[in-house]
């Protein structure tokens, strides 16, 4: 039988990097921590080195098709598939970022969504049999975020498709463009429409896969890690990057059968759909 592979996005830092390292730990198999920069991707595998693991090293830029390809060309070369796929690299402006609104938007929604797609579009045809997807959302993600019901509705919708989902998204881009994004009801977070386009294709993802024949049954998952100790947070967070890949690991690893769900840092299923749950 073919060996074992998982991918991790964007981990040679923060909740991607204790992610590898707890697959290093937890998983039969080969374990694949990825980086859009090399170099700092190699500074991590050396990191992981000394604490005794060895974890395989490919770049990977989300945003960028040909790093998305040679990455999938290699790992098809030789491994021939994938088994567990977290789609963990995102960006997030900071609060005091002085950037335009309109450039936070275009940004955040074309990493954390259309880049997130990307990498999925082209890495879902090497999942194999019993293979595992697990989003990495966000508190942010879920879907009482997003402050107009109309909104709320078309995205919460169990018959919307990807690509209606994208054109939202993209609504959102051009609404913010034009100043117009509270209004039209998105809010005021980019990283919040970004988040809920992550969960919302993750339960699209995994009615696409429920219906593929001959069905590999994979599961796909969002996941709030909780709120971590890493540079997205400028260190605020109050868990430590391990206790946030523990939910991400659970989904990955464990015997769970959970498939379509949002999930919380301490492994509890929460409903997407319902009201913000109280603790984040
Ligand atoms: N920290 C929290 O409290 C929290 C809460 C909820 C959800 N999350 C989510 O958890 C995930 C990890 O967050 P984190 O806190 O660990 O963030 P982080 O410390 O900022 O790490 C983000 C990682 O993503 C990588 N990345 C960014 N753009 C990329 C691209 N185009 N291609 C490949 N990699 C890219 C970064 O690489 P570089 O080093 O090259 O920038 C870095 O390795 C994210 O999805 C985030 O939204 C975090």
């Amino acid at each position: 039988m073919a060996e074992k592979i998982a991918v991790v996005t964007g981990s040679n830092k923060g909740i991607g990097y204790a992610i590898v390292k707890g697959l290093c730990e937890r998983f039969d198999g080969k374990v694949y921590l990825t980086a859009r920069d090399v170099s700092r991707g190699k500074e991590a595998v050396k990191k992981l080195n000394e604490l005794g693991f060895q974890p395989l090293f490919h770049q990977l830029d989300i945003t960028d098709q040909n790093s998305i390809d040679k990455f999938k060309e290699d790992v098809l070369k030789q491994h021939g598939g994938i088994d567990i796929l977290v789609n963990n690299a995102a960006i997030a402006f900071k609060n005091d970022a002085r950037d335009p609104f309109s450039k936070q938007a275009e940004e955040t929604i074309a990493v954390n969504y259309f880049s997130l797609l990307r990498v999925c579009n082209s890495l879902f045809p090497l999942l194999r049999q019993n293979g595992r997807v697990v989003n990495i959302s966000s508190s942010a993600g879920h879907l009482s975020r997003i402050p107009s019901e109309d909104l709320r509705k078309k995205l919460g919708d169990k018959s919307l498709t990807i690509d209606s989902l994208s054109r939202l998204m993209e609504k959102f881009v051009s609404d913010a463009k034009v100043g117009k994004h509270t209004e039209e009801g998105w809010g005021n977070s980019a990283y919040v429409v970004s988040k809920v386009g992550c969960s919302a294709l993750s339960f699209i993802q995994q009615r696409l896969f429920d219906n593929e024949k001959p069905c590999r049954n994979i599961s796909v998952n969002a996941v709030h890690p909780g709120y971590v100790d890493t540079d997205m947070t400028s260190h605020k967070g109050h868990l430590t990057i391990e206790e946030g890949a523990a939910a991400p690991l659970y989904l990955a690893l464990e015997d769970h059968g959970l498939k379509e769900k949002y999930v919380w840092h301490d492994k509890r299923v929460v409903d997407w759909y319902g009201e913000t749950p109280a603790i984040y």
